[in-house]
C-alpha cells in the first residue's frame, strides 16, 4: 500500500512479539518453529523500521516472567537469541545504535559479553535506536531505578526532594530516549504484560490480530496508519 513518504519518520514504537505459539501449533509445528519463525520476522521489520526513518524500536523478546515455561522452550528461545538477535544481524551496517533492555546477569555469560560487545561498538552509530528487551520486565525496571537512586541517597549524593519524573527516566534503561509513541502488540491481546510500564504513560495502544511470525511489513504500515489517525491530548483538550 502507498504511504506519504514520511509517515513514520521520527517515531518511537514499542513492539510485543507476540503469538509465536499459537502460530506454530496452528501449522502443527512445535512452539519453537514459532520462535524461530518471529525471530525472521523480527530481522525484517527491524530493516522496515530503518528504511521508513523510524527514531527508535523496542522489541520484546523475553519477559522476566517467561522464565516460568517449560525448560526447553527456554532454552530454544535463548539459543535463538543468540543466533538471530545477536549474532546474525548486522547492526553496524544497518547503522543502528543497539541498547539491551533487561536484567542480563541471568543470561548466559557468553550471550551477555556478546551483548556488551555490540552495545559498545554501536554506540555511536547515528541511525536508528534498536532496543532488545530480554528478561525486561516493566516493574523489575522501576525497581532497579529505585534501587540506585537509594544508593545515592545513601551515600549523601542526593536528597529524596531531588528525585523527579526526569531523573526516574534517567534511570529506566531507555534513559536518554524518547518514550513509545505507540505500542504495538500483534495476537489479538490487549495487555501490556509487563512491557515498558514507565514509558507507557502517553502511548497509544495498537492492537492486531495478526500473529508475530505471520507480521509483514504491510502490517506495520497498518500500525502505523492507525496510530497516525488517533488524536493524542495528554491530558490537555
Ligand atoms: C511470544 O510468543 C514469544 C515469547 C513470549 C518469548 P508466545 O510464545 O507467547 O506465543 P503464544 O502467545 O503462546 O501464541
Ligand atoms: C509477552 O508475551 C512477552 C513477550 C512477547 C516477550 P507473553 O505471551 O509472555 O504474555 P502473556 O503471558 O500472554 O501476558
Ligand atoms: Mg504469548
Amino acid at each position: 500500500m502507498p504511504h506519504p513518504e514520511n509517515f513514520a519518520k521520527g517515531l518511537s514504537i514499542g513492539i510485543i512479539m507476540d503469538g509465536n505459539g499459537r502460530w506454530a501449533k496452528k501449522q502443527g509445528l512445535p512452539r519453537t518453529a514459532g520462535h524461530k519463525k518471529g525471530a525472521e520476522v523480527f530481522q525484517d521489520i527491524t530493516r522496515y523500521c530503518n528504511e521508513l526513518g523510524v527514531e527508535s524500536v523496542t522489541f520484546y523478546a523475553f519477559s522476566t516472567e517467561n522464565w516460568k515455561r517449560p525448560y526447553e522452550e527456554v532454552g530454544a528461545i535463548m539459543r535463538l537469541f543468540g543466533e538471530y538477535l545477536i549474532k546474525a544481524f548486522d547492526y553496524q551496517k544497518e547503522n543502528n545504535r543497539v541498547v539491551f533492555l533487561g536484567e542480563r546477569s541471568a543470561l548466559e555469560p557468553k550471550h551477555q559479553k556478546l551483548m556488551d560487545e555490540i552495545e559498545t561498538k554501536t554506540a555511536h552509530n547515528t541511525g536508528m535506536t534498536l532496543n532488545i528487551a530480554v528478561n525486561y520486565g516493566g516493574r523489575q525496571e522501576i525497581v532497579h531505578a529505585a534501587q540506585q537512586l537509594a544508593r545515592q541517597v545513601q551515600e549523601g549524593a542526593l536528597a529524596p526532594e531531588d528525585i523527579t519524573e526526569a531523573l526516574m527516566s534517567q534511570h529506566m534503561y531507555t534513559h536518554g530516549q524518547k518514550d513509545p509513541d505507540f505500542i504495538l502488540r500483534p495476537s489479538g491481546e490487549k495487555r501490556l504484560s509487563n512491557f515498558m510500564l514507565w514509558q507507557a504513560a502517553y502511548s497509544e495502544l495498537v492492537e492486531m490480530d495478526v500473529l508475530w511470525p505471520d507480521f509483514t511489513r504491510n502490517d506495520l504500515d497498518l500500525a502505523i496508519e492507525e496510530f497516525n489517525r488517533r488524536s493524542r491530548r495528554f491530558g490537555g483538550i
